[in-house]
């Protein structure tokens, strides 16, 4: 079995955020190895509690969530490689495997044994021997470390997890366009205010929960399972319940019509058939989330 699985990073959005996040200076410290106590020249570690705001926070739940790891010990972290210094061979303390994205250093090799790889985004075998040559620009690295699954029962759930994903999107036609699946979630007594979703998306939501999901469009209340939304073009909100929402939300990057035309052997009702998607001018100043 390979040590190293790549894949796509599937929250793009976030990455800048996440560049943004790690410019913040607090918090570096240099890495220090657990066992002998001693630092290692050249190696800065940013830890991060696994809860929070922040927006490596935020992915650390939404990988929690996507890979079945509710439960699991799974911890953010920063890492900055400065140029010249190497990591020597090693198996990560504690770390049984984790999900590593590359911010900056991208050309540099990681080594496993005897094969040098370059990756983006890949899920790691942090137990096999591996070390990082020495980076010429440096190397900033996002970490999510897993502390309490193997490597195996986390790529056999991510492996599963992406080819359904691509089952959905060829039933769905959607293999060509830009499409980011998303899940959206509101706490019981939480809602969202009237806005536009960015870039004029048209949302695919399904709905996740017992209780049907509700979304307001211009005020008017709709039920649904799942649903075809103009999210990026209609001014939407969702009133806060009793109780918990939870949405996947396939964000599509493609002209409202393109969408429909994909999706319309699926489509058993439409709300309304002369419905052409236009932006007011005068809801611009609604487009924020
Ligand atoms: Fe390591
Ligand atoms: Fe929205």
């Amino acid at each position: 079995m390979s040590p190293l699985t790549l894949f796509d990073f599937p929250l793009p959005d976030l990455l800048p955020l996440l560049i943004e996040e790690a410019a913040d200076q607090n918090h570096w410290v240099p890495f220090t190895d657990p066992k002998t106590g001693q630092k290692v020249h050249g190696w800065l570690i940013k830890r991060l509690e696994p809860e929070g705001d922040l927006t490596s926070q935020k992915i650390c739940w939404w990988f929690k969530e996507f890979l079945y790891l509710h439960d699991a010990d799974v911890r953010p972290r920063f890492y900055w490689q400065t140029p010249g210094t190497t990591i020597r061979y090693h198996v990560d303390r504690g770390t049984q495997c984790s999900i590593n994205v590359v911010l900056k250093g991208q050309g540099d090799y990681i080594a496993f044994n005897d094969t040098k790889t370059r990756y983006d985004c890949a899920l790691l075998n942090t137990q096999v021997y591996h070390g990082v040559l020495s980076p010429e620009t440096g190397r900033l690295l996002f970490k999510l470390s897993i502390f309490d699954r193997s490597y195996a029962e986390v790529l056999d759930v991510l492996q599963s997890t992406l080819s359904c994903r691509q089952a959905v999107f060829e039933d769905l036609r959607l293999t060509d366009l830009d499409v980011r699946p998303r899940y959206s979630k509101n706490l019981a007594r939480t809602g969202l205010g009237t806005h536009i979703d960015h870039d004029r998306i048209v949302g695919i939501n399904f709905n996740l929960m017992d209780e049907p999901a509700t979304i307001h469009l211009r005020g008017k209340p709709f039920e649904y399972e799942s649903a075809v939304i103009d999210v990026g073009t209609t001014p939407h909100s969702v009133v806060p319940l009793q109780t918990e929402r939870l949405v996947l939300k396939l964000a599509i990057r493609a002209p409202w019509a393109t969408v429909i035309d994909r999706v319309s052997p699926w489509i058993d009702s439409v709300y309304d058939k002369t419905y052409v998607s236009a932006l007011k001018d005068n809801e611009q100043h609604l487009v924020k989330l």
